[in-house]
């Protein structure tokens, strides 16, 4: 069947007035138009869709029938119209961000900030690891994500925003708390309370202790950074965190930053998109917020 929309338009129409003449009057056709856009229906269709019984027009059954469909063809196209107009329309867009568990407050706080300023915005935020935002990306699941250094081996842009520093941190009575450079060499006779691999803070610091052919002892092994605090404060061993999450525990005074070599290890924050993916208006807003406020929202 090749059946237009306009057709259909026509079609309800007439169904809805059941009379040629008010159907042209409400679309502002003429009469005869009317008559022709129904003809060519029902030659589409092979089968009649109005009879004439006396001075009334009536529906046939095929006609009826193809009332239904076309109400629910014209319904779907409303949806996707209010859709694409939500699209297009950063004040009631949505977004959809992964971010790294480390990334987790400061990037709380922004979205916070970008939702104040779009108020009818939806934001779905995923918090997880690398390994996993590294499949998300690869599934095409997120319309952005924050991460540490972008995957190599995935087509995606990646846009540097912000340092991370990557620190060592201790119990305040620890013995290594407040000595100068400390070696390398010492951290490596420490056991350490680490992430799981998978962690970009993980993979970070291992590379910086084989690089030095360090080995030290695990004495635990957290997927969560807020735990592997508490366990380097209970005394557990050393950690290694970005000091993007030790805001409150420096502050009063729960643990402390070592002075050593290497440290702090620099890394960065990145906003990572697919390349060639289509981003939506409220997308690239969010993008452009980060830009201009990450720095402010990092200090707390
Ligand atoms: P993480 O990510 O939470 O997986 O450690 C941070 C990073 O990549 O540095």
């Amino acid at each position: 069947m090749h059946v237009t929309i306009r057709q259909l338009g026509i079609f309800n129409a007439v169904a809805e007035q059941l009379s040629f003449t008010r159907a042209a009057a409400q679309l502002y056709l003429t009469q005869p138009a009317v008559s022709l856009q129904i003809r060519r229906l029902e030659e589409q269709v092979g089968l009649p869709l109005f009879e004439q019984l006396g001075k009334r027009i009536f529906l046939t059954d095929a006609g009826r029938e193809l009332v239904g469909h076309s109400h629910r063809i014209f319904d779907e196209l409303d949806e996707a119209r209010e859709m694409i107009a939500q699209m297009k329309d950063i004040s009631r867009g949505t977004l959809s961000i992964a971010v790294a568990t480390t990334a987790s407050s400061f990037a709380t706080r922004l979205i916070a900030a970008f939702v104040k300023q779009h108020p009818g915005a939806t934001v779905r935020l995923d918090v997880t690891n690398r390994r996993t935002l590294i499949e998300q990306l690869g599934d095409n699941q997120k319309d952005v994500v924050v991460m540490g250094q972008p995957p190599d081996d995935l087509d995606v842009v990646g846009e540097a925003f912000m340092e991370n520093p990557l620190m060592v941190i201790a119990s305040p009575d620890h013995p290594l708390a407040g000595r100068k450079r400390i070696p390398i060499e010492e951290l490596g006779t420490q056991p350490f309370v680490v992430r799981e691999s998978g962690s970009g803070t993980r993979s970070a610091m291992q590379r910086l202790f084989e690089q030095h052919d360090i080995r030290p002892a695990i004495s635990i092994e957290i997927a969560d950074n807020g735990a592997l605090k508490e366990a380097v404060a209970a005394g557990l061993g050393l950690g290694v965190v970005s000091l993007h999450t030790l805001e409150p525990e420096l502050q009063i005074g729960s643990l402390v930053t070592l002075n050593a070599e290497h440290f702090p290890i620099l890394r960065h924050w990145y906003l990572v998109c697919r390349k060639g993916k289509r981003l939506s208006p409220i997308v690239l807003a969010f993008k452009a917020f980060v830009f201009e406020h990450a720095a402010d929202l990092a200090q707390g």
